[in-house]
């Protein structure tokens, strides 16, 4: 397991650190983001899938709570799907939704809210927690397998 802090003093950090981020990215990655409302999760998303060469616009899975992207991955097109299960109403809407089908090795799963499908969800490689300090914000990441921690050990966290 390997943990790294990161305080990001304003969006523009923020956007580095997905860009950062988006160079790990490996078929299969699994990554669970927790933190409060307005803490940042989808601006570093959505800052991933731009750096991963996607130019339409990014939605916030608010409403949808799935959002579906093919990014290019070394030459490989690779499905990523941007969850948001902040109004999950219980697992069994997960189940229901077929949602567990994207859980596999190829598919990218980035989650925000996932504490509302902790029985269902299977284990992350990286889990961030978003807080809000101030007018910036703070967020830690946790490698919680091998490939995440890889990931997070090359994580760029040398910003201003
Ligand atoms: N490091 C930062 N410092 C200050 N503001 C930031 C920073 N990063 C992002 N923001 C701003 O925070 C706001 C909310 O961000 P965002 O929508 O990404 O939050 P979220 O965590 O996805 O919230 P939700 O749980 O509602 O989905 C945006 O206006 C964004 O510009
Ligand atoms: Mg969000």
């Amino acid at each position: 397991m390997l943990r790294k802090t990161v305080y990001l003093q304003n969006e523009a950090d923020t956007i580095a650190l997905g860009a950062s981020l988006a160079k790990t990215l490996k078929p299969g990655m699994k990554i669970y983001l927790y933190g409060d409302l307005g803490s940042g999760k989808t601006t570093l998303v959505r800052a991933m899938l731009q750096a991963a060469g996607y130019e339409d616009n990014v939605k916030s899975p608010t409403y949808a709570l799935a959002e579906h992207y093919t990014i290019n991955l070394a030459g490989t097109p690779t499905e990523l799907v941007h969850f948001d299960f902040f109004r999950l109403e219980n697992p069994e809407e997960f189940m229901e939704a077929g949602f567990s089908e994207y859980f596999n090795d190829n598919t990218i799963c980035i989650v925000e809210w996932p504490e509302k499908a902790v029985d269902v969800l299977p284990q992350a490689d990286i889990e961030g927690i978003f807080l809000i300090i101030g007018e910036g914000r703070r967020a830690k990441f946790y490698g919680r397998t091998e490939i995440g921690a890889q990931a997070i050990g090359t994580l760029c966290v040398e910003f201003h």
